[in-house]
């Protein structure tokens, strides 16, 4: 690649993350050669911004001149990230091969010969700003292959978690919740299952005003409607085989209101809400990977005592571990996957799990912008 000097050792990469949580910015300094994180920043969303952002979800007056400025600022705060990293490990640019960068998601329309998926970022800008190669963009091209674009995560996990000794499982708590399937014959599956954080983060918005029902003591105080939880559970996405993706699209505050009835108290919605991401998480491994014995738990929501200890439940024989007992802390992950997908892109290498987006094959994921 042009903008590569030859001198450069190919190994060190930044990766940024923003997940449809919309809390902020996870950046990691990431080892290819070693596959070690070795610095750690997040930076929250300002809340007019994060509150843009959700906005932009939803279709809204002047679409084009909005998304353009949040995308302006979401590099903004990118390249803040990449400057308190480099500062934190005592890391010079020019030390750095390349950043992936996801950007923010607010619209994941895979399917279909129309189907795309938009990540705000200006990835120029961030190059400019940064003064590194910017690889961003990562699912467009897997979903012009006919795939979801998502989950991406599941090569990563198969890099750093995947054994020939046994099946294991990999399951991330962003926004959405996605599984990765490795088997240990070596073919890897993965899929989304549905909410994980987006519907109870909302909720909590809306009763306590606070942004996440930190540890799950709000739900634990209510009781699981079983009317509301079957309502719920008869959403289609959840009968799907994979492959399959989602996000805000489908799973907003909107979606959950329409479904439910008068009377029923908000802490009991959301430990129905708690209920309904456990379940359909519990379901879908048991459907995709019954003999599984290992369950990793990654993403903020590992930091859910209360979602951990019902996935625990709700799988008997499993052990269900954060992903943190693994040498990598839950915030970590995602962020680390997006820099080893530069990486791949840096090698020239395919970025998609044909088996897991349902793409028509292998491809090299990302645009470049240099440095
Ligand atoms: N202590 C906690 N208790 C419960 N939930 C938490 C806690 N810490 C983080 N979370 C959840 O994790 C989310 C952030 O997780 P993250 O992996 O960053 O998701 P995303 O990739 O969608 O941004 C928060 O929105 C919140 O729902
Ligand atoms: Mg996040």
């Amino acid at each position: 690649m042009a903008s590569l000097a030859p001198s450069k050792p190919h190994r060190l990469y930044i990766g940024l993350m923003s997940g449809t949580s919309l809390d902020g910015i996870d950046g990691v300094l990431f080892d290819a050669a070693s596959l070690a994180v070795t610095g750690h920043v997040h930076a929250p969303f300002a809340p007019a911004l994060r509150d843009e952002l959700l906005a932009l979800n939803a279709p809204g007056d002047n679409e084009l001149h909005r998304a353009a400025l949040a995308a302006n600022a979401v590099a903004r705060g990118y390249a803040d990230v990449v400057s308190q990293l480099l500062e934190a490990t005592g890391t010079r640019r020019s030390q750095i091969t390349a950043i992936g960068a996801h950007g923010q998601t607010v619209r994941h329309r895979p399917d279909g010969l129309d189907g795309y998926t938009t990540q705000l970022l200006n990835g120029a800008l961030l190059a400019e700003q940064a003064g590194i190669d910017v690889v961003c963009d990562l699912r467009s091209r897997d979903v012009a292959a006919g795939g979801q674009g998502a989950p991406l995560v599941p090569a990563f996990h198969r890099a750093i978690f995947g054994t020939s000794d046994t099946d294991v499982a990999v399951l991330n708590l962003g926004g959405i919740a996605n599984l990765s399937l490795l088997f240990a014959d070596g073919r890897t599956g993965g899929f989304d299952t549905g909410p994980a954080n987006c519907l109870m983060d909302g909720w909590t918005a809306v009763h306590l005003g606070e942004a996440f029902d930190a540890d799950g003591t709000w739900a634990a105080t209510g009781h699981v409607l079983p009317e509301l939880l079957a309502v719920l559970q008869a959403e289609p996405f959840f009968a799907l085989p994979p492959p399959k993706s989602t996000g805000r699209d489908l799973f907003h505050l909107d979606w959950l209101q329409a479904r439910l009835t008068p009377g029923q108290r908000p802490q009991d919605v959301q430990a129905t809400l708690l209920e309904l991401s456990a379940r359909s998480i519990a379901d879908s491994l048991k459907h995709q990977m019954p003999q599984a014995r290992t369950l990793i738990a990654c993403g903020g929501g590992a930091r859910n005592g209360r979602l951990m200890q019902r996935l625990s439940e709700l799988l008997p024989g499993v052990e269900v571990e954060s992903s943190a007992t693994r040498n990598l802390p839950v915030d970590q992950v995602e962020a680390a996957a997006f820099a080893w997908l530069a990486h791949r892109f840096v090698e020239r290498q395919p970025g998609n799990l044909p088996a897991v987006t349902g793409a028509a094959g292998p491809r090299l994921l990302g645009a470049l912008y240099p440095a």
